[in-house]
């Protein structure tokens, strides 16, 4: 019998989760949350594919013990490296998982240029080769990966010359050759698109997977018959790899940005 008081379990790599996290919340007050990321590891998005598969799965074990009634893969890269096992695992859980947003951004952006910024693994696993091959003929699909990225929310350098610096190399060629739409395909860089859209200089669209696997994870809820339907808030717990009183202290606010 599954206790509906129970929290979503929400993972990611590191603190870059809390951007769906976020969504989650709005899209769900009600519920309650226990939120693990894995600062200690991160970035995930260079490390080779098993071991990406052996972290993730561990956490999920983790969370398992704790009682949760789902579990989000806040990270388009532990997704792209675990869910088929962990659903295989799992098959009585609601497990959700992010992947780049490019369905939006391919509606939003018809025969237009699309830019996908994610991690190495990401961009080079089957998951996205698969939306690759299906969105291909709509747009103009360009991928561009982006591990220092992650570092610097994780370092809380959101606000460094060094970020501003790293963006203006990265996006150069983007500035010169604009492009219509950019798909924040890591949880973590929704938390430099203002820095993202500066460093680009033109207007342009964003799209990431939050809100979507927020909607996603409402809807197995409902499913599944676990969804609460109080209208009290719910708990939001934060845990970490890594539990120093300064990281656990951004994450509240990344939570409140
Ligand atoms: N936040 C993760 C994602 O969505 C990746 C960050 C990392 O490389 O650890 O892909």
């Amino acid at each position: 019998m599954i206790d509906l008081q129970a929290p979503i379990a929400v993972f990611d790599s590191g603190m870059g989760g809390i951007s769906v996290l976020r969504e989650l919340v709005r899209c769900m007050p009600q519920e309650n949350f226990l939120f693990f990321g894995d600062s200690l590891h991160a970035p995930y998005g260079v490390r080779p594919l098993d071991e990406v598969r052996a972290l993730t799965m561990q956490a999920a074990e983790h969370f398992l013990k704790c009682g949760v009634k789902a579990i989000v893969i806040a990270c388009n890269t532990a997704t792209s490296a675990a869910i088929t096992d962990l659903r295989q695992r799992f098959p009585e859980l609601p497990v959700i998982g992010l992947e780049p947003a490019l369905k939006p951004a391919v509606l939003a952006c018809p025969n237009g240029r699309v830019l996908v910024m994610a991690t190495p693994l990401t961009l080079r696993e089957h998951k996205f080769a698969a939306l690759l091959e299906h969105y291909q003929s709509q747009a103009e699909i360009l991928s561009l990966p982006a591990p220092r990225l992650v570092e610097f929310v994780e370092q809380d350098g959101l606000h460094s010359p060094a970020l501003t610096a790293y963006l203006s190399a990265l996006l150069a060629p983007f500035r010169e050759n604009p492009v219509d739409g950019v798909v924040l395909g890591c949880t973590h860089f929704p938390f430099a698109q203002e820095q993202i859209a500066q460093a680009l200089g033109y207007p342009v669209k964003f799209f990431d997977g939050g809100a979507g696997a927020a909607r996603e994870t409402r809807r197995l809820l409902l499913r599944a018959g676990t969804l609460i339907e109080r209208a009290e808030p719910g708990q939001v717990v934060f845990t970490n790899s890594e539990p120093t009183p300064e990281r656990l202290a951004l994450c509240q606010r990344l939570f409140h940005l």
